[in-house]
């Protein structure tokens, strides 16, 4: 089974990320093929400032890698190192239909807030189909929001197998249903794009103020409260052993508790979950240059896989390379 997923470096990630995605690159990669990289071309569509998006993309392999992505178990490379997914992507768009990319919800948002998105934004779920169907990918760990574009992904890639024959795998997502939607400080979800997000990596003492000031509502202290409907619960419960999430919710059924108690709890529960990450990740940063390595190995291996499942869907649109291009390949 071949495990594929992407993701963007527009920000350091925050636990949503963590929670909803980057643990189950970790967890597969011991069982299934992983290939997993970082999606610096969808990021253009929203960073223009090359340094950034630079330091971006090296911060987010580092990231990755103190989180435990095992570069021995699987590739990590960078989107943009594979230049057969972009080629790939003009061949998809020819079996796109407007209407299709016209509901895809970050440009339909977009446009509702009024703002004018670019083509780039239109057309980034074909890039991430093409970025899927690359590598023959079986599975994609993902949180809710990507289902869509997953499932976009498998319309293109059955209109392209219809009209040519059967070229495309044809690929399903993974969402952990226990944190497909980690809510931000607001209780709403955790994204870059509502301000509401938490940190892997921000200094322990920023992190628990923020901890500190994650809205709450105004319940008396000594009503008891149902967990389930909490969100700082919702966050405690991901980073707490069993034992103490179960304390915390016979807290919560009994009354008699004052959130600041929870957020203390939950900024402990924090610090402790992401200590040995943190600590290597202070170890990888002072050697750029062996992530660089990684990153180079991946995409070498990467672009051999590409190569093969493009020329494949070449030979079967008619657009199979001439003998020069592809001696150049
Ligand atoms: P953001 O919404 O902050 O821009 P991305 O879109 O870059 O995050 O998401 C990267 C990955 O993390 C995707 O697989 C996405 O589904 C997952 N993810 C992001 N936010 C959350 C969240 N709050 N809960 C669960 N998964 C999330
Ligand atoms: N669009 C995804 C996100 O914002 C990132 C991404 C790009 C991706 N290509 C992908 C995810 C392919 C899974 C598979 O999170």
């Amino acid at each position: 089974m071949r495990v594929l997923s992407g993701i963007q470096p527009t920000g350091r990630f925050h636990w949503g990320n963590y929670f909803g995605a980057i643990r189950q690159y970790i967890e597969l990669q011991d069982e299934h093929e992983g290939y997993y990289f970082i999606a610096n071309l969808h990021a253009l569509t929203t960073i223009r400032d090359a340094e950034r998006l630079r330091q971006l993309t090296l911060d987010a392999a580092i990231d990755l890698l103190a989180l435990g992505l095992d570069p021995h178990k699987a590739t990590l490379f960078v989107q943009s190192d594979v230049p057969q997914v972009t080629q790939l992507t003009w061949i998809l768009m020819t079996c796109t239909p407007m209407g299709l990319l016209e509901r895809c919800h970050a440009y339909k948002e977009k446009k509702e807030r009024g703002l004018t998105a670019d083509a780039g934004l239109f057309t980034y779920p074909v890039l991430m189909a093409a970025d899927i169907l690359a590598y023959d990918s079986n599975l994609v760990p993902v949180g809710q929001d990507q289902v869509q574009h997953i499932e976009v992904c498998r319309d293109l890639a059955n209109s392209f197998n219809h009209h040519f024959g059967k070229a495309f795998v044809l690929p399903e997502a993974r969402i952990l249903s226990s944190a497909a939607k980690v809510p931000g400080t607001d209780g709403e979800k955790m994204s870059k794009s509502y301000n509401n997000t938490i940190e892997i990596f921000e200094d322990p003492k920023a992190q628990r103020k923020k901890i500190m000031r994650i809205q709450t509502d105004s319940r008396p202290m000594d009503q008891p409260k149902d967990p389930e409907t909490d969100h700082l619960f919702q966050l405690f419960r991901l980073m707490a052993t069993e034992e103490e999430t179960q304390e915390m919710a016979d807290l919560y059924r009994r009354g008699g508790f004052g959130y600041g108690q929870v957020k203390q709890a939950l900024a402990d529960a924090a610090e402790r979950f992401f200590a040995e990450p943190r600590a290597r990740r202070a170890e990888l940063e002072k050697h750029p240059d062996t992530v660089r390595d990684i990153l180079d190995a991946g995409a070498t291996r990467a672009r051999e896989t590409a190569a093969e499942v493009l020329e494949r869907v070449e030979q079967a649109c008619g657009i199979a390379p001439s003998r020069v291009a592809a001696a150049k390949r």
